[in-house]
């Protein structure tokens, strides 16, 4: 049986068990990551504890752990060669159910899992991804990693009802991002536009090397929101996050975006992005 992290111990994950008084139970005040793991590797790990302490900081959550080891740990206990780990990190156990928080000194509950899954060679890479758009009725915080994630997860099974693979959600007719990556579409001038970094999207570890990878191409990069109209007239279009890595998106509202097949900077894109995340780590070796 899988091993999973909780509170210090490493256990099967049956035995693992957390109060029914946990905020991130009862107020989703938690936050969390999900770090993709190539050829038993963690991929760009460092951004995401990056990113991690800085939720942790925007909720005022006091969490220490060696998140680097935690994730090594349960990478080496499963025998994980591709998939993900999933750590997440709540404010802590309660006395009795109340809005206001618990003493700082509060134990955080902390706790981790590995999941198998085909990151490589996801059979989407190849057909692209059909999304639809709904209006972004999310809080205004997307910055922090919480994890409440009921919004995206309504906007999935609406795309799932409607046989398609995804959301891209708006405000006032500008994508703001996916459910769970971040939107991106290169024009017809071989223009990568991607939203900014502010509260309206996730900071996407995933887009940070991707944007890279998209320079080193000689593509232009602009760091700015895109309305449903641009999307549809766009070259290509994309998602990025550590569960997808770079994949194409071929129809938008039941529109073709370019000639409906994974655009080509798109495919050079994720090809790219995989062999410089998979040379980081043979460097390391
Ligand atoms: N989601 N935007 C949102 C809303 C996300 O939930 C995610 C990731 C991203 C992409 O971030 P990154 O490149 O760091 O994975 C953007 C994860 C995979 C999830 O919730 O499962």
């Amino acid at each position: 049986m899988e091993t999973v992290y909780l509170n210090g111990d490493y256990l099967p994950k049956t035995s693992a068990k957390i109060s029914i008084f946990d905020r991130g139970l009862l107020f989703s005040d938690a936050v969390y990551e999900v770090i993709s793991v190539i050829n038993g590797h963690l991929i760009d790990m460092e951004r995401h504890i990056a990113r991690l302490e800085r939720s942790l900081g925007e909720l005022s959550i006091n969490a220490f752990a060696d998140w680097s080891s935690i994730s090594e740990n349960l990478v080496a206990e499963n025998g994980l060669r591709e998939g993900l780990v999933y750590l997440q990190v709540s404010r802590g156990v309660m006395d009795e159910r109340d809005y206001r928080w618990p003493a700082p000194d509060t134990t955080p509950t902390i706790f981790a899992f590995t999941q198998n899954r085909v990151l490589i060679e996801n059979p989407m890479a190849d057909r692209g991804m059909r999304i639809i758009t709904r209006p972004d009725l999310r809080w205004q915080r997307c910055d922090i990693k919480t994890t409440q994630l009921l919004y995206a997860s309504l906007m999935k099974m609406e795309a799932v009802a409607a046989g398609i693979d995804d959301v891209w959600m708006t405000q006032d007719d500008m994508v703001t991002e996916g459910t769970s990556q971040n939107a991106h579409i290169i024009n017809r001038d071989g223009v990568l536009i991607s939203h900014q970094l502010d509260r309206r999207i996730l900071p996407g570890v995933t887009r940070i090397e991707m944007l890279a990878q998209a320079k080193a191409m000689g593509l232009t990069i602009e760091e700015r929101a895109f309305s449903i109209e641009e999307a549809k007239n766009a070259a290509e279009a994309f998602v990025s996050s550590s569960t997808l890595l770079v994949m194409p998106v071929v129809e938008i509202d039941g529109r073709h975006i370019g000639d409906g097949q994974p655009g080509k900077h798109t495919r050079k894109i994720r090809y790219n992005y995989i062999g410089a995340v998979q040379a980081n780590h043979s460097k390391r070796d």
